[in-house]
């Protein structure tokens, strides 16, 4: 039976990221903010850490552990571990070991392009964890609005969202999507890029979280003047024994190359859809970008020389989403409108 205090539960927000899972409570703002990560032992099933801990274990583990991502691409590919995961922070958001979570409203945000499976399965999750009723919204309406865009406005809100799986452009007015396009190209991509680029050059292995300490510390898309680099550690490839190296910036910059290109020409794309009578606003508000990619140095100087806009990165731009679903949770009568409704027309999707 339920206790009587499940039933005093106060609505949320979540950002269900492939990296990240930020999740914000009525009256208290931002209350997680922690690696989209599990760390499970394969023979029991039993989750041993979530967030931040997992992560530390990461290409640590013993054999009989595994450290898992349950999402990818923005969609939820292992449905019990993302429900695990999120148990587990809802309880520490809560500072509460009880296993009734009770959330009347919860509010998440998915990228544009899901198909009605993979928004069924979102819905779903928020509600086996506790959530009385899902609402989505998509993810590039609640980042312009934790920008503070003025997207009720008939007005072009341009927004580009680079997370770790998913890339989103959008052209927002009047509440809605007018134009977008979402690429399964972003972050972690550019990781995956640091690791091969290490492999074929100085044939050393390294894990994830070493590339993606690379890609934060020297990464860049423009050259930046300075001559940066830094010294790695890994395997050797044919000996297997530990082996160091120095990796220059300008290395870093060449191997990610191919998926900074992609989001390049794919905003070069959206904004070359859009509407002429938006085109004027776009030029006057130029493009905001958001998402852990927006840190990635020079981005906003190369989208602003390929698409000739003024380029700005939002403020905070890896909180800028969660702050957005917060605007919903706290003012939800005022804001309902923009929630995902399965009637309205859908925009031109590129
Ligand atoms: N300073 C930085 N420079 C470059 N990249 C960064 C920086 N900080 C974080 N990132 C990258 O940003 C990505 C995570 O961003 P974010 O939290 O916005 O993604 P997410 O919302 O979890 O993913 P998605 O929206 O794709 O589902 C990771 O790939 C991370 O490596
Ligand atoms: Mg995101």
């Amino acid at each position: 039976m339920r206790s009587i205090f499940s039933y005093f539960g106060k609505d949320i927000g979540i950002d269900l990221g492939t990296s990240n899972i930020l999740i914000y409570m009525k009256g208290r703002g931002i209350v997680i903010n922690e690696p989209a990560i599990a760390a499970i032992n394969n023979k029991t099933n039993q989750v041993l850490a979530v967030g931040e801990n997992a992560k530390n274990m990461l290409g640590r583990t013993p054999l009989h552990v595994s450290v898992i991502k349950p999402l990818v691409s923005g969609v939820i590919s292992d449905f019990e571990m993302t429900q695990e995961v999120l148990r587990h922070l809802l309880k520490k958001a809560n500072n509460s070991n009880s296993s009734l979570l009770n959330f009347p409203k919860v509010i998440l945000s998915v990228p544009s392009n899901l198909t009605e499976v993979e928004r069924k399965s979102v819905e779903e999750v928020a509600i086996a964890s506790g959530g009385g009723k899902a609402y989505l919204v998509e993810e590039p309406i609640v980042a312009a609005l934790g920008a503070n865009l003025p997207i009720e406005e008939p007005t072009a809100n341009v927004v580009v969202n680079i997370g770790g799986g998913t890339t989103e452009i959008a052209i927002i007015s009047m509440g809605g999507t007018v134009v977008s396009k979402s690429l399964k190209i972003a972050g972690d991509n550019l990781n995956e890029e640091i690791i091969k680029f290490v492999k074929d050059e100085f044939k050393m292995i390294i894990g994830e979280t070493t590339a993606e300490n690379i890609k934060i510390s020297i990464g860049s898309v423009i050259s930046q003047g300075e001559k940066i680099e830094m010294s790695i550690r890994g395997r050797d490839v044919s000996s297997g024994l530990p082996k160091e190296a120095i990796i220059k910036g300008a290395q870093v910059r060449s191997s990610i190359t191919k998926p900074i290109k992609i989001i390049v020409e794919s905003v070069r794309e959206v904004v070359e859809a859009t509407p002429p009578e938006l085109v004027g606003d776009m030029l006057r508000q130029g493009i905001h970008i958001c998402g852990g990619g927006a840190l990635l140095k020079g981005i906003d100087s190369l989208i602003a020389k390929e698409t000739s806009i003024k380029t700005t990165i939002i403020e905070e731009p890896l909180t800028c989403v969660i702050r957005g679903i917060g605007s919903i949770v706290e003012n939800y009568n005022k804001l309902e409108y923009i929630l995902d409704d399965p009637l309205r027309p859908k925009e031109i999707i590129l």
